[in-house]
């Protein structure tokens, strides 16, 4: 008996000490210019992934045919381009039915676009890949107070309610994707930008239900943290104080797996990291300050599909807002990495 207890830690603790960097693979690759902001899967595994550069649309990748050939143009599909100029968070609510964040916000001027902002819905149930027809889009929840919109997470599937973060103002929106009521959850200082400076506050968000809590994960830009917030089971109010895990690493959207019990983060150093969800040692997996394996990294979403549930698929903008060494530049991609014997 003892030696078989030996035998299964010793494996385990093989298992948790995997190789670094992480092996990853190339899913899809855009042309140079190209904002890869933020993804999701879909219940049967295909990518849907958001652009802010140079068009504002939603693109489909299936993650197992993609990189095939991850450069051709043919292994992405327009699902559809939305009257704005920039999408950014992507969340899930019912099953096939996606809500973005889609605002006026110009990456070549910088202009925010405040007072444009608003939740989406992206309606796939009706969705044919093969003829690309029958997504049904509207606008679910005009924001016309909020400055800047950014992460976005579902944090109540029966009460239909997302939550989505407000860069500027520091604030967590709370929408019903129903009836398209809002309102601010959260609002605190540690979320916004320093006063005086440029900018983002809160930029990456992800719920985690634990218990009768959950916890409101972000990371910030400006003040380059990673933090949480408790919040009550019916989502009215914070039930404690803001928790930081990190201080001092810039990262962007991020997200939470609950089975290995990490986080995996987009770090602004051309990383993917990672750290325990209860705070802990951040982990470089893959890339580097100098290096383009994951160059300019926005955000992270892990497999649902039947082949990749040891994959977390991790979004980038190429270096467009700070290039490789101050100088190279590639198109967005999306990227495998295998996480499985990583824990
Ligand atoms: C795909 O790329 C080819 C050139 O490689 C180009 O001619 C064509 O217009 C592109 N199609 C789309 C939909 O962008
Ligand atoms: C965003 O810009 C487009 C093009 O300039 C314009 O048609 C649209 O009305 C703007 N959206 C909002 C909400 O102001
Ligand atoms: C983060 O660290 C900086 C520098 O040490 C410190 O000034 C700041 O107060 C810290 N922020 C938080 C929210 O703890
Ligand atoms: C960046 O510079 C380092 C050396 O300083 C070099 O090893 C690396 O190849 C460069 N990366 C790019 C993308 O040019
Ligand atoms: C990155 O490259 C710069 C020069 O381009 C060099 O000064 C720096 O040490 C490099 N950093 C790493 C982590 O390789």
């Amino acid at each position: 008996m003892h030696t078989i207890v030996s035998f299964f830690t010793i494996i385990s603790l093989a298992a948790c000490t995997a190789q670094l960097p992480l092996p990853s693979t190339l899913v899809h690759q855009f042309p140079t210019g190209t904002y890869v902001e933020n993804l999701r899967a879909r219940q049967n595994g295909q990518l849907l992934v958001t652009l802010v550069a140079p068009s504002p649309n939603v693109y489909l990748i299936d993650p197992v045919l993609s990189p095939i050939s991850p450069t051709s143009n043919f292994t992405a599909t327009l699902v559809h381009s939305f009257p704005s100029a920039g999408l950014l968070g992507i969340t899930e609510v019912q099953p096939d039915q996606f809500y973005v964040a889609a605002g006026n916000f110009s990456l070549a001027t910088l202009d925010l676009g405040a007072g444009t902002w608003g939740v989406w819905s992206l309606d796939l149930r009706s969705y044919d890949p093969i003829s690309n027809t029958g997504a049904v889009v509207k606008e679910v929840a005009p924001l016309p107070s909020v400055a800047f919109l950014n992460g976005m997470d579902t944090l109540d599937v029966a009460a239909n309610l997302i939550v989505v973060a407000d860069s500027v103002k520091g604030q967590i929106v709370m929408v019903d994707v129903e009836t398209g009521d809002s309102r601010v959850l959260v609002s605190d200082a540690v979320l916004a930008p320093p006063a005086g400076a440029s900018g983002l506050g809160i930029n990456g968000l992800k719920v985690l239900k634990r218990g009768d809590t959950i916890y409101l994960y972000f990371s910030t830009q400006a003040t380059a943290l990673f933090g949480r917030i408790p919040v009550s089971i019916c989502a009215s109010h914070t039930v404690g104080p803001v928790e930081i895990l990190s201080n001092g690493t810039v990262m962007d959207d991020f997200v939470l797996d609950e089975e290995r019990g990490v986080a995996f983060m987009s770090g602004f150093t051309n990383t993917l990291l990672s750290m325990p969800l209860d705070g802990g040692e951040l982990t470089t997996l893959l890339g580097g300050l100098n290096e383009t394996v994951v160059a300019g990294p926005t955000s992270a979403t892990l497999g649902r599909g039947l082949l990749d549930k040891d994959s977390v698929y991790v979004t980038t903008n190429g270096g467009l807002l700070a290039p490789i060494n101050g100088t190279y530049i590639e198109g967005g991609k999306v990227l495998s990495v295998d996480i499985s014997g990583y824990c």
